[in-house]
This record gives structure tokens, C-alpha cells and sequence, in this order.
């Protein structure tokens, strides 16, 4: 299966179904963030790998703001627009893929990505934002960094492989944060919610066993399903586990 075609499969069956527990979190904290520095002014925002679109039809009720959001998934995207379908004036939906973003140079005065960036191994992604955001813009950049290099038995492990799609790009934090000063960009703010990754590990293995034992859930997935989330559940609980990962926001300007 290719790398596209699994992460398709993974964000469209199953994941999207649990909601947003695991990066609600990262949203309340974006708004936060967002409505101190740029209230009251226009801004042209974009959001990559915006999945269902959650986070920018909350962002833009308290800002006067036009938000423009992509993801790869095609099912995604046609959700995101049908539940914002009121709000087309201030909100916009395409279909894009990280590796090949889509927009012109300085289109944009704040980039956000949670969750996003870590699923391209590229590294001219750091580049390209650089390009399409505005002097002065903001990146707001929440996502998952490494701790120290993947072992070489969790990576041959079933449940990588299956969603290795997820870990596919994670950097050490380290290696970011010289990949975005070598692109133009200065770090303006660092911080780590490593509190809030293991407050989700706990969550996750409740969730697990709810889910399992849970009739409702039995209804809710198909079995195949049910099988995607399992995974997607073991392989953070395993990398929290073995304490490979860390969850850390990278605030930075150009
Ligand atoms: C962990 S979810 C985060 C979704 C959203 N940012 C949020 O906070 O709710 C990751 C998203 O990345 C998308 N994605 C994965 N690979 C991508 C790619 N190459 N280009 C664009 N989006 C991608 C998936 O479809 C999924 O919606």
C-alpha cells in the first residue's frame, strides 16, 4: 500500500470517527494563541492538514479572519465544507497535498499546522511555507517530535507498519528547529505539552478498553474500522511507553 493510500485509508475509516479529543487540545491553544496576537485585524490564515476543519470554524467566530484549510483527503475536505457550509465567505476548503502546496509567494500572514507537518518526510516543506507566508507572518506549529531515534524493532513492528503513515516525518526537535532558522524563520516561542501527550496516553488506554467492550462502538465502526483505531491507539501508547516522542509547539516568524 503506498504511503498516500494508507494515510487515506486510516484518516477516512475510523479515525475522523473519534472526533477531535486528541487534538482538541492543540485547538483551544492555537485560539488562545491567535486571538491575543491578531485581534482585531484581517488576516488571510491557512491550515495545513486540516482534516475535518474543526479548528478553523472555531478560529474564525472571534476573528475577523478568512481562513483557508487543506488536507489530502478528499472525504475530509467534502466534510469540512458541508459543516461550514454558512460560513463560505469567510472560510475555504481545498483539497491539497502537503508535499505540493498550491499557493503563491507571501499569500498568507499566519500558517497553522497541527498535526500536520509530521506526515511528510520532506524537508523543503519548511521551505515552501517560508515562501507562502507573509514578512512578519506567524507559524504556529504544534505537532510531534522525536526524543531520540525510532528503534529499529518498533519500526519492523506490525502496528508501524500498518500506520507508519503517522510517524512518517517526526524530526527531532532539534533538527526543526535549525531546518526552520535555515529557512528564514525566528523562533519566537517554544514550549512543551508533553503533560497533556501523557494525560492522552492515559485517555487512550481507557479508550481502548471502552471501545473494546463497548457494544455502542461494535455499531459505531465496522470492524475494519475498529481494527484502524486499535492500531493508531497502540502505536501511541507504545511510543509514549518507550518515551520516543514528545508533543511541543514551535511559535515562529518570518
Ligand atoms: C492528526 S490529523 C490532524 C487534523 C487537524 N489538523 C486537526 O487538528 O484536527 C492529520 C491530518 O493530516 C492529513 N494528511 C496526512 N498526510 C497529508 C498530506 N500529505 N497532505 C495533506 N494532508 C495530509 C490527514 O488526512 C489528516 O486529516
Amino acid at each position: 500500500m503506498s504511503q498516500r493510500t494508507s494515510t487515506l485509508s486510516f484518516y477516512e475509516k475510523g479515525v475522523y470517527k473519534i472526533g477531535d479529543s486528541v487534538t482538541l487540545f492543540g485547538h483551544q491553544l492555537v485560539r488562545k494563541i491567535l486571538e491575543n496576537i491578531e485581534k482585531d485585524r484581517h488576516n488571510r490564515i491557512l491550515e495545513i492538514a486540516c482534516g475535518k476543519g474543526n479548528l478553523g470554524s472555531n478560529l474564525i467566530k472571534n476573528l475577523n479572519s478568512y481562513l483557508t484549510g487543506f488536507d489530502v483527503s478528499n472525504f475530509l475536505i467534502n466534510y469540512a465544507k458541508r459543516s461550514n457550509a454558512n460560513n463560505k465567505e469567510k472560510l475555504e476548503f481545498l483539497v491539497a497535498d502537503i508535499e505540493n502546496i498550491p499557493f503563491r509567494r507571501e499569500s498568507f500572514d499566519v500558517i497553522i499546522s497541527v498535526f500536520g507537518v509530521s506526515f511528510t518526510g520532506n524537508s523543503t516543506i519548511i521551505q515552501e511555507l517560508n515562501y507562502i507566508l507573509k514578512k512578519n507572518g506567524k507559524f504556529i506549529y504544534l505537532d510531534i517530535f522525536l526524543k531520540k531515534n525510532l528503534p529499529h524493532e518498533f519500526k519492523k513492528s506490525h502496528i508501524f507498519q500498518r500506520t507508519c503513515t503517522c510517524l512518517h516525518g517526526v524530526k527531532t526537535l532539534q533538527s526543526q528547529l535549525l531546518q526552520l532558522e535555515n529557512c528564514g524563520f525566528k523562533i519566537t516561542l517554544i514550549e512543551s505539552y508533553d503533560a497533556v501527550l501523557q494525560k492522552i496516553l492515559e485517555d487512550a488506554k481507557k479508550f481502548k478498553e471502552k471501545i473494546f467492550s463497548n457494544s455502542v462502538a461494535q455499531i459505531i465502526f465496522t470492524k475494519e474500522e475498529l481494527d484502524i483505531v486499535r492500531l493508531w491507539l497502540e502505536l501511541y501508547i507504545e511510543a509514549l511507553e518507550k518515551d520516543l516522542i514528545s508533543c511541543i509547539m514551535i511559535i515562529s516568524s518570518k
